[in-house]
């Protein structure tokens, strides 16, 4: 929780101002982070959560235990339905971790599972 809380404070976010980070822990006990970046195209903007997947991913990480994530959101932030795909499908394992950084020894945690009922994980191989 604190190095997401860390990592938040590096957040690029000049247009909406609403900072998010996120932290990876490894099953060796690393710890990856991220923070949201922010684009004046907006729809390229990138979430924190894939920023620190991201970053875990191309770094050799593959096996995580949890992703914390702080926001200045009451309750904390939930990921948004992109970021549960990407968890969905390179971290299905790890436990979310959400928490307001205001707050952040009150934790509410979920399974992937559970934020992503039903999720699309691969492609079929049929073609017409
Ligand atoms: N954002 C995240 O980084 N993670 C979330 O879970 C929700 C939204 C960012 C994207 C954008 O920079 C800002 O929050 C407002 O949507």
């Amino acid at each position: 929780m604190l190095a997401a809380a860390r990592a938040r404070q590096r957040a690029v976010a000049p247009y909406s101002h609403f900072k998010v980070g996120a932290a990876l822990l490894t099953k060796r006990g690393e710890i990856i982070a991220g923070a949201n970046v922010e684009s004046a195209s907006y729809g390229l903007t990138c979430c924190a959560e894939r920023v620190a997947l991201f970053n875990a991913l191309t770094g050799g990480k593959t096996k995580f235990v949890a992703m914390a994530i702080v926001a200045r959101v009451p309750g904390g932030p939930m990921p948004c339905g992109a970021c549960r795909q990407l968890l969905a499908e390179y971290a299905f394992n790890a436990r979310i971790w959400v928490a307001d950084s205001r707050a952040l020894q009150s934790i509410k945690e979920f399974s992937v599972r559970e934020l992503l009922p039903g999720a699309f994980l691969e492609v079929p191989s049929e073609r017409d």
